[in-house]
């Protein structure tokens, strides 16, 4: 064993905390849980982790990850590039533009950040199943990772609404595919229930906790990758809202360890078929309401009860950030320039953090001499049918 962080598990809700918890909710209100460390004894850790040599990855941020085993599950997730934009910039009289290309990561999304440690903590308890809903990157990712630590994969898809490739992936790995009848937020309440019935099955969605802790290594990298500095604008895609929470934790821990006294607005990005959450915004947190029939093109974000919902306007609010909405006609355009002016081929989900920034622009939502960071979030090999609106 090797040192880890204390760390503790706190309700989003009410508060509560607790020391140790199986679940991700919370048993006295039912809210989500998400973990807190006592940051002063891990700092001087976490300053000596940065000037340590072999690159950028997640697990170079150990000091702040709530991992105490010695072997780790990895297939060397993080260290995704951050190029720096000159056309699109250019053309959008923005100072500075860059992506976090999380297409870059071993299975192809930044899903593999969080479950590298969801699975190595599932192996800490000596888990043999893993379980989750996905809209594809998740299965595909965590197919991956179930294989390389010798464990059963279980994934719950929507039938007939995820992306070929990804599907592909989750085969490939070995993973046992159940396609559920209806949309994502169908298969998540199966994926509940049956871990709520089934104690062997360990639920590794963005709702379990260990999941937001490899993902808000995205904050930690673009802060190095930006000679520790924090970009003015994070724009993010939005579907089941664990990554902006994750990537918003990331940063205020950067704050609290006196790294950086500016943050960044997070600007969340949804689909304007399967928006709840800017409709959230727009109108109030307590108007926030499912949607039942989710629809784009963007099938990885096609989500209409997002579970993490709160965290991402807790995000949003406390960043004094926005939420937008962008069609599938801005995305699939976004997604169109990124591939013919930036070399990066994104899925359609990915491109709309891109979109948002050219509404955010447009409407003079943001100025011209700041700073920004569009999360590029998968790659666009994996939905090749979407791709064919990109030839023309
Ligand atoms: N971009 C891509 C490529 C995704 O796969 C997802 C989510 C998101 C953005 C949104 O991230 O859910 O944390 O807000 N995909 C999940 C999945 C839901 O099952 O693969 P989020």
């Amino acid at each position: 064993m090797t040192k880890s962080p204390g760390y503790f598990f706190e309700c989003i809700g009410c508060s509560r905390i607790f020391k140790e918890a199986r679940s991700y909710s919370c048993s006295d209100c039912g809210d989500l849980l998400q973990i807190r460390y006592d940051l002063g004894p891990v700092k001087d850790e976490f300053q000596s982790s940065l000037h340590k040599g072999g690159g950028l990855s997640v697990w170079r941020y150990r000091a702040l990850l709530p991992i105490s085993s010695r072997h780790v599950v990895t297939i060397g997730e993080g260290g995704t590039g951050l190029p720096r934009s000159e056309q699109l910039s250019q053309e959008l009289d923005l100072s500075e533009l860059y992506f976090k290309n999380e297409g870059q990561n071993p299975t192809g999304s930044f899903k593999d950040r969080g479950m590298t440690v969801a699975i190595t903590r599932a192996a800490e308890i000596g888990v043999k199943s893993v379980l989750c809903a996905s809209t594809g990157n998740t299965s595909a990712s965590m197919a991956a990772y179930a294989a390389k630590a010798g464990m059963k994969a279980i994934v719950l898809v929507p039938k007939g609404k995820i992306a070929k490739g990804k599907l592909l992936q989750a085969s490939v790995h070995g993973a046992n595919i159940v396609e559920v009848k209806g949309n994502f937020d169908r298969a998540l309440e199966t994926a509940k229930r049956m871990t709520e019935k089934r104690r062997d099955l360990y639920l590794v969605n963005s709702i379990n906790p260990y999941r937001i802790e490899g993902q808000k290594t995205t904050a930690f990298e673009m802060w190095e990758q930006l000679e520790r500095r924090v970009p003015d604008y994070v724009f993010v895609p939005v579907g089941n809202a664990g990554n902006i929470s994750a990537i918003w934790k990331g940063f205020k821990e950067l704050r609290e360890l006196e790294l950086t006294e500016l943050l960044p607005k997070m600007i969340g990005v949804q689909a304007s078929g399967a928006a709840p959450i800017a409709n959230a915004y727009t109108r109030g947190i307590k108007d926030f309401t499912p949607w039942p029939h989710p629809n784009t093109i963007a099938t990885a974000i096609r989500i209409g009860a997002p579970a993490s919902w709160k965290k991402a306007l807790t995000a949003v609010r406390e960043s004094t950030g926005n939420i937008l909405r962008v069609s599938d006609k801005e995305i699939i355009h976004a997604q169109r320039l990124l591939a013919r002016r930036e070399g990066i081929f994104a899925e359609p989900a990915s491109a709309a953090s891109l979109a948002g920034l050219y509404k955010a622009r447009n409407s003079n939502l943001i100025t011209n001499d700041v700073c920004v960071v569009c999360v590029i979030t998968g790659h666009g090999l994996k939905d090749q049918q979407a791709a064919t609106f990109l030839r023309h």
